[in-house]
């Protein structure tokens, strides 16, 4: 029995006494205690790769920011690397491939996860569950086969994913048996984050946004239901950057929750999924401001979601810039203005 099961009661549809709230890449980058842990290290690697470091730094925002989840200290990209597709982390830059998926023989050379092969993500998972002590749930994720996809063809980020969409025009049944080993990869990775302790699970798909309504629902939506409904454990939170065309999709879609960017309206989303929990959705932006403008603009979220069940967070990752005092003072603003 968790002490401050909030989130799981929002995420079930259920009144709770106050409106839950976490953030989107909370472990890390804004917390000096995350640089410190990290600075001793080789690099980014090592750290999602040391499981009582993992866990430590999983922990730090609960203790030091008072939200009211964990999020597993990991990467999206572990599962291409399990994949057979190894990647780096550039410091100051991001990830990058040095080989990338070009024709049909390179998807040749990679296989299926092993779910065994990523042991040390399901280790973190068990130190951290321990060490929390059933005070808030841990949520557990992975990446949306689209995205997946994306950084495997590109090789990193990308301004236009051009490559990656090109894919789907010239070579559809070549992306077709790429998404499918990374769905079903990704299905075995998720079910052992649950049996290992994750108590709910959310799916990053942050290239969202860049595909053609038609294309979103054939080759990224289907594949992620494909998830939704291997997965009946934990509720499960679907978080589409930038594709607010799909929310009406997602209607009939076996996850509880649904995140919304900051440029997504909690009025029109309640209206298209109500019988969704929704999550977020103020611009990260908003923490550069000052606590009056903060509180303001938390109250305007709050008002907005109204009493649907709402999980409060940002409508994207925190930017590693925020100052930790802002996101803090957020965190309050959404305990003290929801109390019922
Ligand atoms: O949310 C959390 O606090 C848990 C940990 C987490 C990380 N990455 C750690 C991380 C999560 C949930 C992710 C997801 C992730 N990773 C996404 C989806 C979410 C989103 O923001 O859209 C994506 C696209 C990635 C890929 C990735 N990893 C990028 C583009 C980068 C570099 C830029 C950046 O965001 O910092 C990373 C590196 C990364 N992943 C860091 C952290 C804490 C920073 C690395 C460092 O310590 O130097």
């Amino acid at each position: 029995m968790l002490k401050n099961d909030l989130i799981l009661r929002a995420a079930r549809g259920e009144k709770t006494e106050r409106t839950p709230v976490w953030l989107m890449r909370q472990a890390g980058r804004i917390l000096p205690e995350y640089r410190a842990v990290r600075n001793s290290l080789s690099g980014f690697k090592e750290l999602v790769e040391t499981p009582e470091l993992a866990a430590e730094v999983t922990i730090q925002p609960v203790d030091l920011l008072g939200v009211d989840a964990a999020i597993i200290f990991s990467d999206i990209l572990v599962i291409p690397e399990a994949m057979g597709l190894t990647y780096e982390m550039v410091e100051k830059k991001g990830p990058h491939f040095p080989n990338t998926v070009k024709e049909a023989s390179d998807i040749d050379a990679l296989k299926v996860a092993d779910p065994a092969d990523l042991g040390y993500v399901y280790e973190a998972i068990k130190i951290t569950k321990k060490e929390l002590d059933s005070s808030v749930p841990l949520i557990g994720f992975a990446g949306a086969p689209w995205t997946i996809f994306s950084y495997m063809i590109e090789g990193g980020g990308s301004k236009t994913f051009s490559q990656a969409r090109r894919l789907l025009y010239s070579e559809p049944a070549m992306a077709d048996r790429l998404l499918d080993m990374i769905t079903e990869s990704t299905i075995g990775y998720l079910k052992q984050q649950v049996q290992a302790g994750a108590d709910m699970l959310q799916i990053f798909d942050s290239w969202a946004g860049v595909l053609p309504a038609e294309h979103y629902s054939r080759y990224s939506l289907k594949y992620i239901s494909k998830i939704c409904d291997a997965i009946t454990e934990v509720p499960i939170t679907v978080f589409a950057k930038g594709a607010w065309w799909a929310l009406e999709e997602m209607k009939d879609m076996n996850c509880r929750t649904v995140g919304l960017d900051w440029n997504m309206d909690p009025k029109e989303a309640r209206e298209i999924l109500p019988n969704k929990t929704l999550q977020g959705n103020l611009d990260p932006c908003a923490l550069y401001g000052s606590n009056e403008l903060i509180k303001e603009e938390t109250k305007k979220m709050l008002a907005a979601f109204g009493d649907h069940p709402h999980i409060a967070n940002l409508g994207h990752g925190v930017y590693p810039d925020t100052d930790p005092e802002k996101v803090k003072y957020f965190i309050q603003s959404v305990k003290e203005l929801s109390a019922h």
